[in-house]
This record gives C-alpha cells, structure tokens and sequence, in this order.
C-alpha cells in the first residue's frame, strides 16, 4: 500500500542546514535555521539549564509519567513566565507539548475541534510550518498584509484592512515578539489597533510566541501578548521555551487557552484529551528544567542575565551590520536591520541574489532572504555586507 505515497515538499529550513552541511568551503557562513550561535558559532547549554539538570539528575527518584497535560508546576512557571498577571490563574487552561510546534499543532487541531470551518489569518508572510501544518490538517488560510519589503517594516493599513475581514469562528494568527521571518514588529499603539478590530470582529486570537527575551527583554517582549490576552474573551498562545532556555532538542513547549473560569475545567481536559490522542504524555525533561529555573531565585536570575547577554549579542550585530552597509552604500536603506527585534530579519530580495549569496559567497540564509542574525559574529559581519553589496542588493 506504500507505493501510493508521495513525496512531500521539502522544508525549505531544514533543506538548508543540508545543504550549509555539504558545502566543503571553510568560508562559509550558516544563516539559515533559528538556532543561537556565540562568536565561536558554539549554541552552549545555558549555565541555568546545565545546573537545573544536575539538580534532576540528584533528586529524582522516578520516572513514572506525570499528569497528561505535563507537571502543573511547568504550568504555573509558564503561565506567570508569559502571561505575568495580566490574566487570573484560574482562566487559563494549560498543556505542555513537544516545542513550540507541538504547541501550534495542539492549538490549530483544537479550533478545528471547536470550528471545523474555522479560517485562520495569517501574516504574509509567516514561519513555513504554520502554512505546511495548516494544509495537513485540511484548514483554511487567508493571508494578511505585513511585510512591507520595500520599507523593511510592517504594512500597518493593509494588515489592518485585512484583519477586518475576519469574523467570529475565525483565527488571528500573531506572532507575539520578534517576527518570524521578518524581524519586523508592531509597536504598543499598532498592538491596540490590531485589539480593538479583534475585538469588533470578534475572531479570536492566537498568539505563537517562541522568542521571548530575544526582542526587547523578557517583559517587554511579553507586553503584547499580555495585553491581548487581558482584552479578548478566548485566547491561545503557543510558547516555545527552545530559544530562550537554549534547549532545542528537549522539545519543550505549551499551549495556553485564556478563556473565562467557568469554562477552564472542560478547555483543560479538551486540551489533555488532545495530548492523548497525539502523544499521550508530553515530553517532561526540558519542562522540568524550565520549572526548576524558574521556581529558583538564584537559578533564574543567572538564566536572566544570560538570556541579556545573548540578546544584547544580537543586538550589537545588528547594529554593526547596519553600520557596515550604510558605509558601503552610502545610503540609509538597510537602517531597517537594526530596528528589527528578535533572531531574524529579511533583508527583502529575490530569491536569485539570495542564490548568489549562496553560490558566489558561501552565505546560506533562507530563499525569502531570512537571515539568522544570531548566525554571524563580529568578524563574519563586514564580509557578509560585502557580499550584500557585491550581488546588487
Ligand atoms: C526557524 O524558524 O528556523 C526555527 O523556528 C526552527 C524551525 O523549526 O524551523
């Protein structure tokens, strides 16, 4: 019966880190995947997450599963992690998942539960996998004006004219911080745009939020989502503790549902009923270590300060890219890399310069030219805006 399947499309992501892999120059410079990268281009384990796992290692005397929505503790840290107190405890539902995706699966087959006719909005652009999963499980996609390639920023009146053509029973896909691939972010005033047309329209919101602490700091980055979810009567968020706890392979995430606390107990066990369906028992090591650290005064500060520390590493290389080809071009039009937040941006070219880049420079970023910020160093900077300037971006 196996040979009716077909292939299915590549990960255009994934496909890259195949290729940077089999490219035999020693030149070359990985832009591609969202994964932190030191000056050394090593993504070390966090002090916080390294000393959190010893703890386990010493004190756990089980393995036996823990609840279907994972350990509660995870979920309060989270809960307060993201949400803070914007919204009571009690109205929020909570399932830990596989990363951030599982999160995002978990959250779209939920409103597919709640609406099969359900559309979900979605930013033009927006992370692949949002689109390849949306299509697996058979859901309607309407696509909302972002992007504006030519300013590098966000298309402010057609996202808004677009979201108002979403009406109840559809999804609003956001990306709380640090825009995945674009780098490009609304501010607090646009934020209360975007609220007040979810609120007349009544489409409910869904928050991925998978690069806290990379934007602006862990409470800024979080503003948007808190506010959000404190404005609406249902909310999701999907969050993803791969990036900001360093922890990518554990796989450790969570979807919230905020909705009224009459409806929390029959949205929980909806939401552990989705986990047995899929995987039953979520994965517990990297949660655990998320729920060490942040239940530990000590243990967090240091992951806090250490989260600083990458974030302002990507700050000053944005800083000194945009530097770097403002000299070399003598004109303000790449002054966009540095207002960008979070892990990525996209430098708006065609894929054929981006090709170059590849062919001519060894320089991998994504087709839609995302670059991982994170993915160059001090010294990698001035060569990569050479090579910019070199393909006639
Ligand atoms: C990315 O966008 O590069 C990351 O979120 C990693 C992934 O799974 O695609």
């Amino acid at each position: 019966m196996f040979e009716t399947l077909k292939a299915q499309p590549a990960d255009k992501i994934l496909d890259l880190v195949q290729a940077y892999r089999e490219d035999p120059r020693d030149t070359k410079i990985d832009l591609g995947v969202g994964v932190y990268k030191d000056a050394s281009g090593n993504t070390p384990v966090m002090r916080a997450v390294k000393a959190a796992e010893q703890r386990i290692w010493e004190s756990q005397d089980t393995k036996v599963y823990t609840g279907l929505a994972g350990d509660p503790a995870y979920a309060d840290a989270m809960a307060a992690l993201v949400l803070g107190d914007a919204v009571p405890r009690g109205s929020v539902a909570a399932a830990a998942t596989p990363g951030g995706t599982g999160a995002v699966r978990q959250a779209f087959e939920l409103v597919r539960m709640a609406n099969p006719k359900a559309r979900v909005f979605v930013s033009d652009p927006t992370w692949p996998n949002h689109l390849s999963i949306l299509s697996y499980l058979g859901m309607e996609v309407v696509n909302y004006r972002y992007f504006d390639s030519d300013t590098g920023g966000v298309n402010f009146d057609g996202m808004i004219e677009d979201l108002k053509t979403a009406k109840k029973g559809d999804v609003v896909l956001l990306h709380g911080c640090c825009h995945n691939p674009t780098g490009a972010n609304l501010n607090s005033a646009e934020w209360d745009a975007v609220i007040e047309v979810l609120q007349s329209t009544g489409a409910v919101p869904m928050i991925d939020i998978a690069y806290q602490g990379f934007g602006d700091g862990l409470e800024a980055d979080a503003a948007a989502t808190r506010k959000v979810a404190s404005s609406v009567p249902e909310c999701l968020i999907a969050a993803s503790c791969s990036k900001n706890f360093g922890i990518y392979r554990e796989r450790t995430g969570i979807l919230m549902l905020v909705a009224s606390e009459a409806a929390q107990g029959l949205n929980q066990a909806t939401l552990a009923f989705l986990n047995r369906q899929n995987y039953s028992f979520p994965p517990d090591h990297g949660a655990r270590i998320v729920s060490t650290i942040l239940t530990d005064d000590e243990l967090k500060a240091d992951w806090m300060a250490e989260l600083e520390d990458v974030r302002n590493a990507m700050l000053a290389l944005r800083e000194q890219l945009a530097g770097e080809l403002q000299r070399l071009s003598g004109s303000d039009r790449f002054g966009f890399l540095a207002q960008h937040r979070g892990m990525f941006s996209r430098l708006g070219t065609t894929p054929d310069k981006v090709e170059a880049l590849r062919e001519k420079h060894g320089i991998y970023m994504v087709g839609d030219s995302r670059m991982n910020i994170a993915g160059l160093n001090q010294n990698s900077v001035p060569i990569l805006a050479r090579a910019i300037i070199d393909v006639g971006i």
